[in-house]
């Protein structure tokens, strides 16, 4: 369990949010490491997961790429060990990063955790994306500027950086305390000891995102295919003119696109892949019958969400039609009767959603839960507890 301590989500979406840059000491009550150094090494071992290992030699760089299996050789010098997406691997890290739901889940991208020696970090730059960074174990001073005219360079290819900036904040934090850098403003933070840093990233996708994935979308699905019509077509004087009341039907196709609801069902899929199904663990059994998992709701099992899901489902009344939500790009129903409770374990922030309060003894095999379980847990978005304890 995490507590925000000295850290209120209204200020601070109303006072910093996206505006400047804060520190929070004490933004955490009693703040445990959800994992240590040895469990992040092990992951940087998996190839399915992105890592990498930035060290300093002055006055070279250098950035080696996970899977990294020699550690030794790599680890030279200053070194920052850096691991995306824990929280789809470490169940803590989930909960860890589901404090900070009072911002909407297609808006939260990943929990990144590194790991840095004294005098270690991976140099002043800029990110394209707001983030809270949390000093775990180990303290780090973090000098972060205003926005600005920066010119990246590249000392490492793999590697941006910028020259030195104007601090207007310099601090150290210790384990539990915040630092809040939205996108765009210089930063660096520089390892005292040993450390753990724990970052919470956002995302915000460009209009390029935008068009691709939908693009993606519409071809999956056969969508969007009306074509261009001109009826009252004129002789044309000029005819390599594009005439601006063509441009606006032209716009009027792509406004239609916009205006429907596919458009709204499209947004609502495409937030919900994380691409955690990468990631999914390959023990999985995903070939549960409605018996057997009738027979584990008989036995009092619980079912447990997997680290890293993030459902959503558009904002209505669903008070005549069914929910429809979404989890890793897949749709998912529930009648009306039981929206309230689906939307209460999409939403609980404890991965370990007890369903027996919804009294769910003596389930025959066409039961709502037990078809909804069924298909959650063959697609390995929630597991029998069973599964997750070997
Ligand atoms: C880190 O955790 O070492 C880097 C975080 C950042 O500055 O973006
Ligand atoms: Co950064």
């Amino acid at each position: 369990m995490y507590i925000f301590d000295n850290f209120d989500p209204h200020t601070f979406l109303a006072s910093y949010w996206q505006k400047r840059p804060g520190v929070f000491k004490h933004a955490f009550a009693d703040f445990i490491n959800p994992l240590d150094e040895h469990e992040l090494a092990g992951l940087a071992q998996d190839p399915r997961i992105d890592s990498r290992v930035v060290s300093l030699n002055p006055p070279a760089w250098q950035v080696t790429h996970g899977p990294i299996d020699d550690f030794e050789s790599v680890c030279q010098g200053k070194w920052s060990l850096l691991v995306q997406s824990v929280d789809q691997h470490i169940s803590e890290a989930d909960t860890l990063i589901r404090m900070f739901d009072f911002i909407p889940y297609w808006r939260l991208d990943d929990l990144m955790v590194s790991f840095s020696n004294e005098g270690a970090g991976v140099g002043p730059h800029l990110d394209q994306y707001d983030v809270f960074i949390i000093q775990g174990k180990g303290s780090r001073r973090w000098q972060v500027g205003e926005k600005g005219e920066f010119t990246p360079y590249l000392p490492h290819p793999d590697l941006s950086q910028i020259s030195d900036f104007e601090p207007v904040i310099d601090e150290v934090l210790q384990c539990g305390d915040m630092i809040y850098i939205p996108a765009g403003c210089p930063h660096n933070g520089v390892a005292l000891e040993d450390c753990m840093n724990y970052s919470v990233g956002f995302r915000a996708p460009s209009q390029q995102d935008l068009l691709s994935s939908l693009a993606d979308y519409s071809l999956d699905l056969g969508l969007f295919k009306k074509r261009y019509q001109d009826q009252g077509l004129t002789p044309r004087k000029n005819p390599s003119e594009l005439a601006s009341t063509e441009i606006n039907s032209f716009r009027a196709m792509l406004h239609d696109v916009i205006d429907s609801e596919q458009f709204e069902r499209w947004l609502s899929c495409h937030f919900s892949d994380t691409q955690l199904n990468q990631g999914y663990d390959p023990q999985h059994n995903p070939d549960y019958s409605l018996k057997e998992i009738a027979e584990l709701f008989e036995q009092g099992a619980l079912f447990e969400r997997q680290p890293g899901i993030r459902p959503i489902y558009l904002a209505k009344e669903y008070t005549s039609e069914p929910l429809e939500f979404f989890i890793e790009g897949q749709a998912y129903f529930a009648p009306v009767n039981y929206v309230d409770a689906v939307c209460g374990m999409l939403s609980s922030p404890s991965w370990q959603y007890d369903l027996t309060n919804n009294n769910l003894t003596s389930l025959s095999l066409e039961d709502f839960w037990v078809q909804l379980m069924c298909e959650l847990v063959n697609a390995g978005a929630w597991l029998p507890q069973e599964e997750t304890d070997f």
